[in-house]
């Protein structure tokens, strides 16, 4: 166990710049998740670390430790990468304990490592078998147990459930989990997929472009995300969003969107004449007809162009004058596509952007 503090990491190729000025402590004990689109530099952050990638500037510290020049086997790290490479010829246990015998440990120590692995991990019964005789869950499983037994200070994994299925993925989740909760070892964990970062981050870190967007816990990033690209990349179906110029409405303000539409604004953060976005998540829409109208509300009208029943819930993509609107409706109605539907999104769902920076206005 250890903290990890990373200080104005820097990684260019060549002249291009891939990772910029990153800043992050990592606790110990801390579940940290890496998480933003494709090469964002999530990976070469992460190799850093681990010292597989050398660094152009800046400071790794593990433990108290500086490790920016000290080679990858000796800063006491594991790594779980996407394709977990064990060995085809040797069975589960000669794969868990190859880095065991690597370092020269003593038989009953090697067995006494393993073992306690493969019982946090549910192997037990399937230590003498080969990868090839193995579920993609299992082989994953035997890749945390080789990691697991060397007992190192920090975990990396870079998406390491991205080779399963859906359901399975959900499964090794909830392991993955588990197992941080048995043995609390300060991990980084990489992935694209905001589900996983949710669900298993005590805190995320947003890259986008080799740079920190955010950093927050999953409640943080979702109820108050700094940037229009955190509020769109965070949640599942994506927030909407609505850009237009702040007019004055008798009392109040509206907001006046490209197409000419105008959308009365209850509470708005910005000033008259200034082109903000709106910001509103699909499970946030209340629908009209069902409800009543929040004291201080948005109300959009828009028309239902496909309707996906997924049996708890459905998800409706509608068009509307100023542009395409996800909800997410729980209630049990009739839809149909163009029949509109009007909802409500109270005032304190919705998430103000100025639109030249992307920077939420508080
Ligand atoms: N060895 C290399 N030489 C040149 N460019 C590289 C090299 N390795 C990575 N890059 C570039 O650096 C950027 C960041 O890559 P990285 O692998 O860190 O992205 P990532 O966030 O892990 O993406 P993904 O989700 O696709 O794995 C990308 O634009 C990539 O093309
Ligand atoms: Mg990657």
């Amino acid at each position: 166990m250890a903290e990890v503090k990373i200080t104005k990491l820097t990684k260019k190729f060549g002249n291009t710049v891939v990772v910029q000025d990153f800043d992050l402590t990592i606790k110990n004990s801390e579940f940290v998740v890496f998480v933003g689109p494709s090469g964002c530099g999530k990976s070469t952050t992460l190799r850093m670390v681990a010292g597989l990638e050398e660094i152009t500037s800046g400071d790794i510290v593990i433990d108290g430790k500086l490790v920016n020049n000290v080679h990858p086997k000796s800063r006491d790290i594991a790594m779980v990468f996407q394709s977990y490479a064990l060995y085809p010829h040797m069975n589960v246990f000669d794969n868990i304990s190859f880095g065991l015998r690597a370092q020269k440990l003593g038989k009953p120590e090697i067995e006494k490592r393993t073992n306690e692995a493969a019982a946090i991990l549910g192997l037990e019964e399937l230590l003498a078998r080969r990868p090839g005789e193995l579920s993609g869950g299992q082989k994953q499983r035997v890749a945390m147990g080789r990691a697991i037994v060397r007992k190192p200070k920090v975990f990396l994994f870079d998406e390491p459930l991205s080779n399963l299925d859906a359901k399975l993925r959900h499964k090794m989740r909830a392991e993955m989990k588990l197992l941080h909760q048995q043995v609390q070892t300060t991990t980084i964990y990489v992935t694209h997929d905001q589900v996983e970062a949710m669900t298993l981050a005590d805190r995320i870190v947003i890259m986008c472009n080799g740079r920190i967007e955010q950093v927050g816990t999953p409640d943080e990033v979702y109820k108050t995300p700094k940037t229009q690209f955190v509020a769109g990349f965070i949640g599942s179906p994506a927030m909407n969003f609505v850009t237009g110029i702040v007019e004055a409405a008798g009392r109040g303000t509206a907001l006046k969107t490209d197409d000419g539409s105008v959308i009365a604004m209850p509470k708005c953060l910005a000033k008259v004449g200034k082109r903000v976005t709106v910001g509103f998540r699909p499970e946030h829409m209340q629908l009209a007809s069902t409800t009543t109208k929040p004291k201080s509300a948005i109300s959009v009208s828009v028309t239902p162009s496909v309707i996906e029943p997924m049996g708890h819930e459905t998800i409706v993509t509608c068009n509307a004058p100023f542009g395409e609107i996800t909800s997410r409706i729980t209630e049990e109605v009739k839809l149909r596509v163009g029949r509109e539907l009007q909802f409500h999104v109270a005032s304190d769902k919705l998430h103000f952007f100025d639109d030249k920076t992307g920077k939420r206005m508080e």
